[in-house]
C-alpha cells in the first residue's frame, strides 16, 4: 500500500501492509442487510490505516520472514475496533464531518450508526476468538473497556480534572494509546515471544499512541478545516481541554477561569484559542510528542538497528510531521 500518508510532505510507504487489507476487512462485515453493510463499510474506507500499519510493521520487525497469518488477522481486528469506536464517537459527539465527508450518523442516521458500531465490535470479537489465544482475547476486550472509560472520563471530567495534565494523559491513554499498546503486545504474544519482549512492545505502542493523540490535539489548533476534514478548534468548542491549552495556561493563568466557567461567556473560546496561539503551548505540545516518540523507539532497542531504522523512521515521521 502506497497511500497510507499522502498528505503534503508526509508520505509513508509501508511494505508490511498488504494491499488487500481493506478488502479483507470489508468482506468480514458483509451482512444480510444492505443498509447495515453500507454503514459497516463506510469508515473502513478512506482512513489512514495507521493501526494496522503499526501492528504489521512491528510484526515484520519481530519476524523478518514476514508477519504470521495471525498478525494479519490482528491487523484487521484492530481496524474494526477502531472503526466501531469512530461510529459510536460521532454519535456521542453529534459530529457531522469526518475525513471531509458526512459522518455515518448523518449519512445513515444515528440508530444505524450505533448498530453498525455494535456489529463491527461483534465481528471483531468473532475474529478474536478465531485467533484462539485467550491472552489476546482478554487484551483486546480490555481495550474496548478502556475506550468507553476514556470517553466517559472526557465527558464527565470536573474542572479540576480538565486542568490536570495527569488526567489528560490518562484519558489519552484510554482513548487512543490503549488500542495501539495492547495490539502491539498482542503481536508479541502471537509471535510466541517472552514477557520481556511483550512488555517492550507494549511500551512501544503506548508511547507511540500517546504521541499520536497529542499531535492530533495540536493539529486542532494549527491545521486547517480542509486538511483535517473536520472543523478546527473543535475540541475547545466542545469544552475539551488538551495539551496546547494546558501548556498555555502556565503563561496565561487566566485560562483557568475560562475553563472554570465552561467557556460560557461570549468569545471565551476565541480568546483562549488566541492565547494558545500566542503562547508556547503548540511548540511544547510538539516537544512532548517528540519526546514520547523517542521513548517509543527506545522500547524497541532490543531489536537489531537495521530492522528498526528506515521503516520505523517513516512511521515516526508520519506521526510527527503529519498535517491531518
Ligand atoms: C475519537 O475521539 C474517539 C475515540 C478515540 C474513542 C471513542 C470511544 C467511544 C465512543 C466508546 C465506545 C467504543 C467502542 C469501541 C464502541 P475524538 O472525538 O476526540 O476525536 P475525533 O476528532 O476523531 O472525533
Ligand atoms: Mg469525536
Ligand atoms: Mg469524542
Amino acid at each position: 500500500v502506497h497511500r497510507l500518508y499522502s498528505s503534503a510532505g508526509c508520505r509513508l510507504y509501508n511494505s508490511a501492509v498488504r494491499p488487500d487489507l481493506s478488502e479483507r476487512i470489508r468482506a468480514r462485515v458483509v451482512t444480510s442487510s444492505p443498509s447495515l453493510t453500507a454503514a459497516n463499510h463506510y469508515y473502513l474506507e478512506g482512513g489512514k490505516l495507521l493501526r494496522p500499519a503499526i501492528v504489521l510493521q512491528l510484526a515484520q520487525a519481530l519476524h523478518p520472514a514476514g508477519p504470521l497469518s495471525a498478525h494479519n488477522h490482528l491487523a484487521e481486528i484492530v481496524e474494526m475496533i477502531h472503526a466501531a469506536s469512530l461510529l459510536h464517537d460521532d454519535v456521542v459527539d453529534d459530529a457531522e464531518l469526518r475525513r471531509g465527508k458526512a459522518t455515518a450518523n448523518v449519512k445513515f442516521g444515528s440508530k444505524s450508526a450505533v448498530l453498525s458500531g455494535d456489529y463491527l465490535l461483534a465481528q471483531a470479537s468473532v475474529a478474536l476468538a478465531e485467533l484462539g489465544d485467550l491472552r489476546v482475547i482478554i487484551l483486546l476486550a480490555t481495550v474496548i473497556k478502556d475506550l468507553v472509560e476514556g470517553e466517559m472520563l472526557q465527558m464527565k471530567a470536573t474542572v479540576e480534572e480538565k486542568l490536570s495534565i495527569e488526567v489528560y494523559l490518562r484519558k489519552s491513554y484510554l482513548k487512543t494509546a490503549s488500542l495501539i499498546a495492547k495490539s502491539c503486545k498482542a503481536v508479541a504474544i502471537l509471535g510466541g515471544h517472552n514477557e520481556t519482549v511483550q512488555e517492550a512492545c507494549y511500551q512501544f505502542g503506548r508511547h507511540l499512541g500517546l504521541a499520536f493523540q497529542i499531535v492530533d490535539d495540536k493539529l486542532d489548533y494549527t491545521s486547517t478545516h480542509t486538511e483535517l476534514g473536520k472543523p478546527v478548534g473543535a475540541d475547545l468548542r466542545n469544552g475539551i481541554v488538551t495539551a496546547p491549552v494546558l501548556f498555555a495556561m502556565e503563561e496565561f493563568p487566566v485560562i483557568r477561569d475560562y475553563v472554570g466557567r465552561g467557556f460560557s461567556q461570549n468569545n471565551d473560546h476565541e480568546k483562549v484559542i488566541e492565547m494558545v496561539l500566542e503562547s508556547n503551548g503548540v511548540a511544547r505540545t510538539q516537544e512532548l510528542a517528540e519526546d514520547l516518540l523517542s521513548k517509543s523507539m527506545h522500547a524497541l532497542s532490543f531489536l537489531p538497528s537495521d530492522v528498526t531504522s528506515q521503516s520505523f523512521n517513516d512511521l515516526i515521521s508520519s506521526v510527527t510531521l503529519r498535517t491531518k
